[in-house]
């Protein structure tokens, strides 16, 4: 009886302090050697004293490298500057600034391999622009921004890294992606091809 009284609590504990679902995930740093507090939330966020201007309450020091954005002469959109979240995914994965550089403190881990998407995005599908009725109609082969489907994956009618992943594995897929990739459905969630 006591055992199981231990377990049900044990259980308790840890669903209790497994937010969403990142616990486990490739960004649950609390149980990384670094991370003194063993938070899951504060190498990115803080509740308090966050960097002046930067939502939500942000935490981690933000990279200051200038980008290579993707183009090409098919490119119907204007892409500029990473901005909004993906200037902030782009604070590890560029790999200038380190993954336990956050609360004012400079770490020395960076980001590697596949992980490191650098400073050339290039060959990145374009990020930080945005989509709308117009360039869905300049292109041709673009579904609707209207379309709820499509709509759900921007963040203030801009496409960003976060339009295919969550950063918090809300969803709990493979590379934390916003949609099951199988049969390109991520894909052809914007794209009528
Ligand atoms: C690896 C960095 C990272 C970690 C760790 C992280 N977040 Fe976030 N969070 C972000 C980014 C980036 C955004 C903004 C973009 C977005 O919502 O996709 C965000 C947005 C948010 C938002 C506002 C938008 C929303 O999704 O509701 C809340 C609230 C939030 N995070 C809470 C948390 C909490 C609570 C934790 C810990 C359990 C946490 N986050 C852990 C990076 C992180
Ligand atoms: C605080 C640093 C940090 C921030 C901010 C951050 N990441 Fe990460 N991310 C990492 C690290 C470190 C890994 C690799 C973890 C590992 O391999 O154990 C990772 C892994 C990933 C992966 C691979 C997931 C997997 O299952 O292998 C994706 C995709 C990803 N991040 C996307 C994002 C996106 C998109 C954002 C912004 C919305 C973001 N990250 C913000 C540090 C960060
Ligand atoms: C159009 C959708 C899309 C956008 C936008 C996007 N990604 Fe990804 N990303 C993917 C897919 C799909 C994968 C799965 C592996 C693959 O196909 O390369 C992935 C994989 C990753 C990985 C895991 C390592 C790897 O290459 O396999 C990281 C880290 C990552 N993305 C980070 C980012 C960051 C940071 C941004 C924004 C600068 C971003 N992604 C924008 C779709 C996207
Ligand atoms: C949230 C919507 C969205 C998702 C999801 C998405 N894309 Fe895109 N993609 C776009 C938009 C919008 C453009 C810009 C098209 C343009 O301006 O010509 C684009 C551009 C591209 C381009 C470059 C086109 C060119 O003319 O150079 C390719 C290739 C591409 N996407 C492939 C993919 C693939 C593969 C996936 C799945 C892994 C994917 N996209 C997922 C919206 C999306």
């Amino acid at each position: 009886m006591k055992t199981m009284l231990k377990i049900a609590l044990v259980m308790i504990f840890i669903s209790g302090f497994a937010f969403g679902q990142i616990a486990n995930s490739a960004h649950d740093f609390s149980g990384d050697t670094w991370n003194s507090e063993s938070e899951q939330c504060n190498v990115c966020h803080t509740p308090h004293n966050a960097l002046a201007g930067v939502s939500p309450l942000w935490n981690h020091t933000v990279t200051v490298a200038s980008f290579t954005p993707y183009s090409s002469s098919s490119l119907d959109a204007t892409v500029a500057a990473p901005d909004g979240a993906s200037k902030l995914c782009l604070s590890c994965h560029d790999g200038t600034v380190a993954i336990d550089s956050y609360g004012g403190a400079t770490g020395s881990i960076n980001v590697s391999g596949n992980d490191l998407i650098g400073n050339d995005l290039s060959n990145d599908h374009p990020i930080s622009f945005t989509y709308d009725a117009t360039l869905a109609t300049n292109d041709g082969g673009l579904v609707d921004p209207a379309n709820a489907g499509v709509a759900a994956l921007l963040t203030g009618g801009k496409m960003e890294c976060s339009s295919c992943h969550d950063v918090h594995n809300g969803t709990g897929l493979t590379n934390l992606l916003t949609i099951d990739n199988a049969g390109s459905a991520l894909c052809l969630t914007c794209h009528s091809k």
